[in-house]
């Protein structure tokens, strides 16, 4: 394991301390949070918890199966006690950029329906201003060149559409991705948030805005629990 999965494996697994027995849990998806999802596992193999969790994407859904997670349709799922997901950056508001592994709708519309939020990270996500890394907006697949258009009077930089060997990127909605260079220019997310969602032919913008209750970064120094002081945890 190189030292960042190392760093990845210590936030994954020191997330889950917030999980109480008879939880529900919102599954976010990617390389970090997939060493929550099998802590999870753990916690209800080993340790007898009652957990039920709502997979966030395709990915996590298979993995949490594998694993024997109980689950539950996002659509079936009333309000969730806590969701455990990745960022590609945070910023000191615990405001974030996600939707690099492309499952940022279902990643919020499961981070919302959540009572609180915790983010799981390694120190190269945490940034000043949001922006260095690319901002994901999905998009309707049958309309991303009109859209890629109409936000590319908004972003200053390149809007590419998102690809997978020779064709399109599909997410898990049958949607498209548009990667947005706006650079580390986001210093007010919310805004920005609206002006792209407001954009006829976007599907949901991977700005997470006044979501997140608290970051498990991990660096080389250990574990730092960032808790947001007006957050829900
Ligand atoms: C997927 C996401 C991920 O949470 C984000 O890309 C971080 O992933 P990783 O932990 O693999 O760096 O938003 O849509």
């Amino acid at each position: 394991m190189g030292d960042v999965e190392i760093l990845k494996e210590l936030a994954g697994i020191a997330a889950c301390r917030f999980i109480k027995d008879g939880m529900a849990l919102g599954l976010g998806t990617g390389s970090t949070v997939r060493y929550s999802i099998i802590e999870i596992a753990r916690l209800i193999s080993e340790e007898g918890m009652d957990l039920i969790g709502v997979p966030t994407s395709e990915d996590t859904r298979s993995l949490s199966e594998e694993l024997g997670i109980p689950l539950l349709k996002i659509e079936d799922a009333g309000t969730l006690d806590l969701t455990i997901d990745g960022a590609d950056e945070f910023d000191c508001n615990f405001d974030l950029i996600k939707g690099g592994g492309g499952a940022l709708t279902r990643e919020k519309i499961v981070a919302l329906k959540s009572k609180s939020m915790v983010v799981v990270a390694d120190y190269t996500k945490k940034v000043e201003v949001l922006g260095a890394f690319d901002l994901p907006v999905e998009v309707d697949s049958d309309l991303w060149e009109a859209v890629r258009e109409d936000i590319s009077r908004i972003c200053p930089g390149q809007v590419n559409l998102r690809m997978k060997g020779s064709k399109p990127f599909e997410t898990d909605n049958q949607g498209f991705i548009l990667d947005c260079r706006f650079g580390p220019t986001i210093s007010d997310p919310k805004s920005l948030e609206i002006a792209i969602s407001d954009t006829p032919g976007v599907i949901e913008v991977g700005l997470f805005v006044g979501i997140c209750d608290a970051v498990i970064m991990a660096s080389n120094d250990g574990i730092e629990e960032l808790i947001k002081s007006e957050g829900r945890i």
